[in-house]
């Protein structure tokens, strides 16, 4: 195991394991992404995509003290959540003008700080419609306030098209990117959870035997059966 030294953490004993397994990348990359986005109380905060990094992140603004934070996706059963466990607001894509509700939830300016937290690149591309990556953060661009932060998680091929920069300066935005989570935030994570102000153990929808994980893969990829995570058990 590489740094192991550096990479594992004790975890306090209020914290089994279903719970804590979140705290080596989901949620530190949510926390990231609010401290990234200079999220401070009062704010508006927006983002897209409602899988594990987007719940936490969504999560992780509302521990900060975000007035109000929406999440945007297309499953319902992940946009349920976002509602139970995180204390923002789910927005159907399918079913809103997302730049319409999100412009009249932030008092007509739009939201504050907007967080695109839309997939894998594997799961984007047998997504469907929705494959596009640049989608969410063409519609992030356009819909953040005067002189917001926009945070773009995760990995991306390199290079995307039509990418609205006129927006980004006309409208003085700062565009921040993270692929890593700062491990320095996870002790503090893990005493969250310990509190009960983290919970994300929901996000743990399948538990599967170490044996099965290309079939626990798979249904994480394809976001078949409802699966947000799969949890394998040596
Ligand atoms: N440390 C890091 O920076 C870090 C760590 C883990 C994951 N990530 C990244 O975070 C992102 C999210 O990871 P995840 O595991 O939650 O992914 P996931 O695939 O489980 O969830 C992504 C969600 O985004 C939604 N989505 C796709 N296109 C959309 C659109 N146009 N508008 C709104 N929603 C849309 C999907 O429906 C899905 O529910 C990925 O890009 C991943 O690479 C980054």
């Amino acid at each position: 195991m590489p740094y192991a030294d550096v990479g594992a953490f004790p975890v306090p004993d209020a914290v089994d394991d279903d719970r804590a397994v979140f705290a080596a990348d989901a949620a530190p990359t949510g926390w990231l992404a609010t401290e990234l986005g200079a999220v401070r109380p009062g704010d508006v905060v927006a983002v897209w995509g409602a899988g594990a990094v987007g719940q936490l992140t969504a999560r992780a603004a509302v521990l900060r003290g975000a007035a109000r934070v929406l999440v945007v996706d297309r499953y319902e059963e992940r946009l349920r959540m976002v509602e139970r466990h995180s204390g923002a607001e789910p927005l159907d894509y399918r079913r809103t003008d997302v730049a319409a509700e999100l412009r009249d939830r932030s008092g007509g300016r739009g939201p504050d700080v907007c967080v695109v937290a839309v997939g894998s690149p594997p799961a984007d591309r047998f997504g469907g419609r929705h494959a596009d990556r640049p989608d969410a953060l063409r519609e992030a661009v356009h819909a953040c306030r005067k002189s917001g932060v926009v945070v773009l998680l995760g990995g991306t091929d390199g290079f995307v098209d039509a990418f609205p920069l006129g927006t980004v300066t006309e409208r003085r935005l700062t565009l921040r990117g993270v692929r890593r989570p700062d491990l320095r935030d996870v002790p503090m994570l893990l005493d969250r959870m310990a509190r009960d102000e983290l919970r994300t153990e929901h996000l743990a929808t399948h538990r599967l035997p170490l044996a099965q994980a290309p079939h626990g893969y798979a249904l994480f990829r394809h976001r078949a059966d409802g699966c947000v995570r799969a949890v394998f058990t040596p």
